[in-house]
């Protein structure tokens, strides 16, 4: 499904991310100018239901708006030398491996919040990056990995320990000293784990309300 770059209105302007709509059924508005928050939000809401959309999130709308938030998202930050060393290894998704890890990350984001739905063509795109990875420990997967230059793009574990497997693994292979991640604020579970491991929150990146 294509995003629309610029909606308009009487009631302001916004960017429609309707990508996600038809693996998670969520779609995303980032508002770019509101002369009516509240009449804008409805109307993109509207567009992006039609569109599909089970949910619909915006983000830029007035502080005082009434919409219920969704989440906040956070940087979070580690020096990668104070990370503790881990014996999990990385193996790099293939051709022949990537619709497996693409149904795995589907299934383990579909419940987390702003992630983004891998599409067949965003999973070709993720392969030729060269950023996604399943994690092997102890004779076992125990996870899957995305990221590159020095970000954490996504960890999810597939046993228990795996994702702790997983950030520890994959930081070592990006580049340092500093590993960055985004974290949605509701995502408790892995805001301990990185809590965890050392990473602490340095900057608030959004906040997403629920609109419709
Ligand atoms: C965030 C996350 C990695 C934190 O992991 P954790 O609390 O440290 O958990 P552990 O590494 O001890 O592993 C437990 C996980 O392994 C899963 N697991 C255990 N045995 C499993 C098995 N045989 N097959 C598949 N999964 C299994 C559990 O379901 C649990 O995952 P869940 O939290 O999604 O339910 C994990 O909750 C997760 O994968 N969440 C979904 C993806 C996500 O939110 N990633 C972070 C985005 S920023």
């Amino acid at each position: 499904m294509k995003d629309i770059p610029l909606f308009t209105t009487e009631n302001g302007a916004a960017n429609l991310i309707l990508g996600c709509a038809p693996g998670f059924g969520t779609a995303y508005v980032r508002v770019l100018s509101a002369q009516d928050g509240d009449a804008l939000a409805r109307e993109c809401a509207a567009f992006c239901q039609a569109a599909g959309a089970e949910a619909v999130y915006a983000t830029g709308l007035p502080e005082q708006e009434s919409w219920p938030l969704s989440t906040e998202i956070w940087r979070m930050t580690a020096q990668k030398a104070s990370l503790p060393q881990s014996q999990a290894e990385l193996i790099p998704v293939t051709a022949e491996t990537l619709e497996e890890w693409v149904t795995l990350y589907n299934r383990k984001f579909r419940a987390v919040p702003n992630a983004v739905w891998l599409s067949p063509g965003l999973g070709q795109a993720v392969l030729k990056a060269r950023e996604a990875f399943f994690v092997w420990l102890a004779g076992q997967t125990v996870g899957i990995a995305k990221g590159a230059e020095n970000e954490i793009h996504a960890v999810a574990a597939l046993a228990p320990g795996g994702g702790r497997a997983a950030v520890l693994a994959l930081a070592r292979e990006l580049a340092g000293p500093e590993i960055t991640l985004e974290v949605a604020s509701v995502n408790g579970k892995a805001l301990a784990l990185y809590q965890s491991l050392g990473f602490r929150k340095t900057e608030t990146l959004a906040k997403w309300y629920k609109i419709g």
